[in-house]
């Protein structure tokens, strides 16, 4: 494959020109935000949700855009459209900026963006996902939102990465990670659901609100069941018949073991693979995805209860 094409500071570039500071606060301080998307047979998923969630990240941090909502999906359009992606993972990457000192004031940085498309891919392999995951319970918590708020998608994202390390040291596949008070909140980089009879429950606090997520809970009704967002325990997690993660480099992805114990028949479910089938067509379909080939030229949906709350 040729080398990708990167969008950084106003230019395409091959990924091997690409540069920012090593002044940049991102570097620094870990100080910006990100989005993840993804680009299915030729159209890219929730798009405007993906930027209003970039927006809402940046606002949240007091981090002017380097460009408009329109501008910004022009850019990743074309970011695709150069690496001439059908389906893709697309990240882009909202930097503090450099402002020639390396102390941590923020004053006079100016921000800089980076847009990555690049064959889809996804956290775990194809054998993995089929399979089912096996879950760790971590001893390192999530924020509360006092201390640095999970609902903002921040560069900041080492009490993820500790989570992972702990996770693969104890031989698990992810990290189910905790509140100081002990309830569930997520799994590294991914929403968590535990299904008991026709009752889906997904945490509700101190979590970062995920699109595939909130898609889930779109396509909950249709499947027969009622979702509850809440508190959720160990206890509910352990003792559930079925659950599942979710995130945009991944899609549903089923959990067969907590801690230990095997969830429901210990294999995956058949409520998760009505969701994951309903969850694909979703995303072949044309319902949420903005064409990348056309997509340039389209008005942004008006705003959708996704583009407001995801
Ligand atoms: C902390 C965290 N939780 C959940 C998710 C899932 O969100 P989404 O479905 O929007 O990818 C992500 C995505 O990367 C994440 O970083």
């Amino acid at each position: 494959m040729s080398e990708p094409i990167v969008y950084v500071n106003g230019e395409f570039v091959p990924q091997s020109q690409a540069r920012i500071s090593v002044l940049d606060h991102a570097v620094l301080y870990g100080d910006g935000i990100f989005e993840t998307a993804f680009a299915w047979k030729g159209r890219v998923f929730k798009l405007d949700a993906h930027i209003e969630r970039g927006f809402r990240s940046m606002a949240a941090i007091a981090l002017s855009a380097p460009v408009g909502r329109a501008e910004m999906r022009r850019l990743i359009l074309e970011t695709v459209r150069r690496n001439e992606l059908e389906s893709a993972y697309i990240k882009w990457v909202v930097t503090r900026g450099s402002n020639g000192k390396p102390l941590m004031d923020p004053t006079g940085c100016v921000p800089n963006l980076i847009i990555l498309a690049q064959p889809y891919i996804s956290r775990v392999s194809q054998d993995r996902a089929a399979k089912g995951l096996r879950l760790k319970t971590v001893a390192v918590r999530r924020p509360p939102g006092q201390v640095l708020d999970p609902k903002i998608k921040s560069l900041n994202y080492l009490n993820l990465v500790l989570a992972k390390l702990e996770a693969k040291a104890a031989g698990a596949d992810e990290a189910l990670l905790l509140d100081i008070r002990g309830r569930i909140c997520e799994v590294t980089g991914c929403n968590f659901f535990a299904l008991r009879a026709n009752r889906l429950a997904t945490p509700r606090h101190d979590i970062l609100a995920g699109i595939t997520r909130e898609t889930v809970i779109e396509l909950a009704p249709a499947a027969g069941l009622i979702v509850e967002e809440g508190e959720l325990e160990l206890y509910d997690a352990y003792t559930a018949d079925e659950a599942f993660i979710c995130s945009t480099a991944g899609g549903l992805i089923p959990v067969v073991e907590i801690d230990g114990r095997p969830i429901g028949s210990g294999e995956p479910g058949p409520v998760f693979r009505s969701l994951f089938d309903a969850y694909d067509m979703l995303i072949s379909s044309s319902r949420h995805g903005t064409p990348i080939v056309t997509g340039e030229d389209e008005q942004p949906a008006a705003a959708s209860p996704d583009a407001a709350f995801a």
